[in-house]
């Protein structure tokens, strides 16, 4: 049984205040996590509770740490750790409200994962065994090499350029050679006279003009690697086009000029068309412009995989309504933005069971937890986003996955085949 939870307050990747949660079992068996956080945020993520005021930049989190030490403690003590929906569903209850405000998805999140860790501790199993049982495979990993957006200060407006490795047999193959890629992309971007300073994410953020120059940076870093784009590495996006997309004239300001939905539609088309190893484009359009959005689906779903982040923020009632209205093939998640391990698994249920992929992803500002290494590979979830093969807390995901493929072996390996895999039942 749960004894008790406890919080503190540690710090992020970029600095700021995060929750960590250690779930102390009757038996002494603890199981602790860490709560990333994101920058380019959807409008209905689940609320991340900050103290506001003039500590820490008004973003401590000691409210949050004390729901947790206090109210959530009370709570769950004596209730069952191997009863992960119950536990969830206590938490759900006493917040009380539909986003997770009173207690923060920061509170609630950092406990939730505790618990399986917990869990997982006291059956002396490893976590991706404890949540997933048997039959698991490695996912196809998306790295984001090129910063820009949100999370690097440059003058490139999509905010993730990434590279993934559709030819590979095993998983530390294809990881080895997306490093050789990342490392050649270094002497592209060095020997194009721009700096090689890294954003967020740990990839690149070159201050390029375009975002075509830093696709084409990518196209030449593989070629000169070695590699085939297309056949073995190849390009993926994300747009996060909330960020530039202009709520007054319901146009996208991007790079200087404004498009018209169409025309920005009409630039995707030319990068497809140019670039044919881009197999994945995600938030192409604002999370308000649902109707282009739905759109693009129709004109390229077939093409590539097309995901929604900030339109559905891991919510299963919105996935529901972005599977009813076409929207998308693929889904981001996150767990933060949903804010509970069941919830979360409850998305990904929902959109596999509709036929859309489902890529499991960190946030640009993260911990040194390794629990979406092991959820991905539980959940089969075909696919994981964390980061460039640089900077600990991206890394520490990956070398996670070369000790479970270890584990597993590499029959445990898999490969989500492009674009096959993007299919309707
Ligand atoms: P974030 O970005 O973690 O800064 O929100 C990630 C994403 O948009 O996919
Ligand atoms: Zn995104």
């Amino acid at each position: 049984f749960i004894d008790s939870v406890k919080a503190r307050e540690i710090f992020d990747s970029r600095g700021n205040p995060t929750v960590e949660a250690d779930v102390i079992l009757s038996d002494g068996t603890r199981g602790r996590a860490e709560v990333p956080s994101g920058a380019s945020t959807g409008e209905k993520e689940a609320v991340e509770l900050r103290d506001g005021g003039s500590r820490l930049q008004g973003k401590g989190v000691l409210k949050a740490v004390n729901n947790v030490n206090t109210s959530i403690n009370a709570a769950l003590h004596d209730s069952d750790p191997f009863n992960q929906a119950h536990v969830d569903q206590l938490m759900i209850q006493l917040d009380g409200t539909p986003n997770k405000a009173k207690l923060g998805a920061n509170a609630i999140l950092g406990v939730s994962m505790a618990t399986a860790r917990a869990a997982a501790n006291a059956l002396h199993q490893p976590l991706y065994r404890y949540l997933g049982g048997t039959d698991l495979e490695l996912p196809q990993t998306f790295h984001n090499v090129i910063n820009g957006g949100e999370h690097a200060d440059n003058g490139i407006d999509i905010q993730e350029f990434m590279i993934t490795p559709v030819e590979r047999t095993s998983f530390r193959d294809g990881f080895e050679k997306i490093t050789n890629t990342y490392h050649t992309l270094k002497k592209v971007i060095e020997a194009a006279g721009f700096t090689t300073g890294l954003g967020d994410e740990g990839g690149f953020a070159p201050n390029l003009k375009s975002s075509e120059a830093a696709l084409q940076m990518l196209h030449d870093a593989i070629v000169q690697a070695g590699y085939t784009p297309g056949k073995e590495i190849a390009i993926a996006f994300d747009a996060a086009a909330s960020y530039f997309y202009n709520r007054d004239t319901k146009n996208y300001d991007f790079e200087g000029q404004t498009y018209t939905p169409d025309e920005l539609g009409a630039y995707y088309h030319k990068l497809l068309d140019k670039f044919p190893e881009i197999i994945s484009i995600e938030d192409p359009y604002g999370e308000e412009d649902w109707a282009n959005f739905v759109k693009f689906t129709k004109a390229y779903g077939q093409r590539i995989q097309i995901v929604a982040d900030d339109p559905v923020c891991t919510n299963p009632k919105l996935i529901r309504e972005a599977i009813e209205q076409g929207m998308a093939n693929s889904i981001l998640i996150k767990l933060n933005q949903i804010g509970t391990v069941t919830e979360t698994l409850e998305a990904i249920r929902l959109a596999r069971k509709n036929g859309y992929t489902t890529m499991i992803s960190h946030r640009s500002g993260e911990t040194g937890d390794t629990f979406i290494a092991d959820f991905t590979v539980a959940t089969n979830a075909a696919e994981l986003k964390s980061g460039a093969p640089a900077r600990s807390e991206r890394v520490e995901k990956y070398n996670q996955l070369l000790r479970i493929e270890e584990e597993l072996g590499t029959d445990g390996t898999r490969l989500a085949h492009f674009p096959d895999n993007v299919k309707f039942d």
